[in-house]
């Protein structure tokens, strides 16, 4: 008989050969114990270890790659250290989040909210919500730990003005305390800080080096044993998922994706085991889905010039130069009614297209009639068709 769609729902019910439990290698899975951050987490310990007296530890400011532990190890130290007074208390935002730190406003609030006032999620002057949080704060009558990881992107979208409020506020308190730790993976991130504001949050700072492969196979092999059903993994599948992933930045994160998908893609295919070849398989597609969210991040514009370029070069024309792109960029925008730049603009977003690895150009001259770029698209076929389709998507491309 023939097989139907709802037999591949009853078989992925009934025999699951490849995961035992997949939440073990997702990115909200908390492991139980984590591997190679001893320096960093004691480091963490005695810098926050007052707070358990009712003291005030130092600011924080942690920073390092994605992937190399940091939200996971600053949340565990801290929660493990307020578990074990009734002395500090721990509040933690993550500042990516939309709806929670756009505005000064809506951080604070939500700060509030975490020490049990509620505030209307607008409306009310900003003043009156720091009055609110201030007398939240006074109220618990404890050593706060103020958590603000991903803190460069409250101040991309806020200013430094809210981290210069919240590193003096000990000046309104009498009964509490707080100390910030502020987490980032953007290094360079304190460098354009005010400097009073660089000075107080950094009074120490923590850095968390990218792992190498031996460190991330330890970290995987302790998830894999939580994920995978015995014998399911194929001699050298962890080692390549971390060696892969230690080649770029050492990120742990990037290692679990890497096997998660290469399980996932043995499973879709009804394999009973999952190979290196499933491995190579999971980075293509890590790659391709990255490709396609930065190229859907870009402004109208660039994509507009992607698109001009793509058009060109599934013609057939050969010597793609900024000219030509710029020609059927004027056409592009006709046909899609966006607002058409310079000539010269256009050879900066190409430039800014080259950098982000989405094509390819090479400076030439033409001697007394100066310079322009010859541009290839560097994309394969799977990407450039998501990308294609993307581009359709926003009338871009017919
Ligand atoms: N030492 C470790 N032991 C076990 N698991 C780890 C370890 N380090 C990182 N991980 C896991 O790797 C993933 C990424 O870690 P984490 O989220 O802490 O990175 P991060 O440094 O905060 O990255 P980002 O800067 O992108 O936020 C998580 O799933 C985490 O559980
Ligand atoms: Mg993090």
């Amino acid at each position: 008989m023939q097989r139907t769609w709802k037999d591949i729902f009853k078989d992925y019910n009934t025999q699951q050969p490849i995961f035992k439990n997949k939440d073990a290698l997702s990115d909200r899975y908390v492991p139980e114990t984590v591997c190679h951050r001893d320096e960093q987490m004691k480091h963490v310990a005695k810098i926050i270890a007052p707070a358990i007296k009712g003291d005030k530890p130092s600011n924080v400011f942690v920073y390092g790659n994605t992937g190399t532990g940091k939200s996971l190890i600053l949340v565990y130290i801290t929660n493990e250290m307020a578990r074990n007074t009734d002395k500090a208390r721990v509040l933690y935002v993550n500042c990516k989040m939309k709806r929670v730190s756009d505005t000064e406003y809506r951080l604070l609030a939500e700060l509030a909210r975490q020490l049990g006032r509620d505030l209307p999620a607008t409306g009310l002057p900003t003043v009156e919500v720091y009055k609110t949080f201030i007398e939240a704060l006074e109220a618990e009558g404890k050593t706060v730990i103020l958590i603000l990881d991903e803190i460069d992107s409250l101040v991309k979208k806020t200013g430094d003005g809210i981290l210069y409020n919240l590193t003096r506020l000990d000046q309104d308190l009498s009964k509490s305390k707080i100390s910030l730790i502020g987490i980032s993976n953007d290094t360079s991130f304190a460098d354009g800080l005010d400097p009073r504001v660089k000075s107080s949050l950094s009074e120490e700072e923590i850095i968390f080096p990218p792992y190498n492969a031996a460190q991330l196979q330890d970290i995987l092999l302790q998830r894999a044993l939580l994920a995978f059903n015995d014998g399911v993994l194929g001699e050298g599948v962890i080692a390549k998922c971390a060696a892969l992933a230690a080649q770029e930045h050492g990120d742990a994160r990037k290692a679990l994706a890497l096997l998660r998908i290469a399980g996932e893609l043995a499973e879709r295919e009804n394999l009973l085991g999952i190979t290196t070849a499933d491995v190579d398989s999971a980075e293509d597609k890590l790659d391709l889905d990255r490709v396609v969210e930065v190229v859907k991040a870009q402004p109208k514009q660039s994509q507009a010039v992607l698109a001009a370029a793509i058009r060109l070069s599934e013609s057939g024309q050969k010597n793609i130069q900024t000219g030509d792109v710029f020609s059927v960029y004027e056409d592009v925008c006709k046909s899609s009614g966006i607002k058409m730049l310079t000539q010269r603009r256009i050879s900066d977003l190409i430039a800014e297209l080259d950098m982000l690895g989405i094509i390819n150009s090479r400076v030439i001259s033409k001697g007394r009639y100066g310079r322009t770029r010859e541009i290839r698209i560097l994309l394969g076929k799977n990407v450039l068709d998501k990308i294609k389709a993307s581009l359709k998507d926003s009338y871009l491309l017919g």
